[in-house]
């Protein structure tokens, strides 16, 4: 399968159209961006890293009974994916405090949450990704009811099946963005998961193998990259 138009190019990945107009194929970047794009930078491997990760993930999920829009990785960079037309909201799943929920509530970092929390917010880089609550996307028509249902069964039971698997290679799943598309009906997960969508902390040491590495200025961010795509590739 070729590519042929460039469809949409976003901070980390460009999507392409095909001969298929059921199918599109995702190229992935190794530039990074952080803080609604105001720190800019390139991870050497990243593009690499997070599609290969994400694919093992959309086949572990799928296995699990989720539905995603994985169809084929093509080299490794590329990926053949189902065209969907992707809701506009990031799906937010956190166990841990940390990122922005600590600096809203005022939670130290680290703190583990009583029960595993569900924010959303709105995909719109000219407003800065604002949270929004449900009521508000039902009032602007952003998700049917019955979708909100949907997106949240799968964003809990995503939760449930990579805490397990994640703690299975000695990594906490402290949080994740996830992103849904609607494909005949029916509601599916897209996009990628991957260091740059989740936070990964080593259960052993509690060193951090994500993009927070990136954000703070950490260090070692390629190596924490390949770090973890080796693990989900050695299992
Ligand atoms: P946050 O604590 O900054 O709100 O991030 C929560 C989770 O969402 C974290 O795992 C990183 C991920 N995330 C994205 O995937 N894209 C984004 O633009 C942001 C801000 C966070
Ligand atoms: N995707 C976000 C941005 O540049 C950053 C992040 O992941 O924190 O805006």
């Amino acid at each position: 399968m070729e590519k042929l138009e460039l469809l949409y190019e976003g901070k980390a990945k460009r999507v392409y159209t095909t001969s298929d107009q059921d199918k599109y194929i995702v190229s992935y970047k190794d530039s990074a961006t952080a803080f609604n794009g105001e720190k800019k930078g390139e991870i050497a491997g990243k593009g690499e890293v997070n599609n290969i990760m994400s694919n093992r993930i959309c086949q572990l999920l799928e296995k699990s009974g989720i539905k995603t829009h994985f169809i084929q990785e093509l080299n490794e960079r590329e990926t053949l994916v189902k065209a969907v037309s992707i809701v506009p909201l990031e799906v937010i799943i956190r166990n841990v405090a940390a990122g922005s929920f600590s600096k809203r509530f005022g939670v130290a970092e680290g703190t583990v949450l009583k029960q595993p929390t569900l924010e959303f917010c709105l995909k719109d880089d000219a407003l800065g990704d604002p949270m929004i609550n449900t009521s508000q996307v039902l009032a602007l028509d952003i998700a049917t009811p019955r979708e909100l249902e949907k997106i949240a069964y799968i964003a809990t039971r995503v939760n449930e099946i990579l805490s397990e698997y994640f703690n299975t290679i000695g990594v906490k799943l402290i949080d994740f963005k996830i992103e849904v598309g609607r494909l005949n009906g029916d509601i599916i997960l897209a996009d990628e998961i991957s260091p740059d969508t989740c936070r990964f902390w080593d259960k052993a040491t509690g060193k951090k193998l994500d993009k927070d590495r990136f954000r703070q200025n950490l260090g070692e961010v390629e190596e924490v990259y390949q770090e973890m795509l080796n693990r989900v590739t050695r299992h």
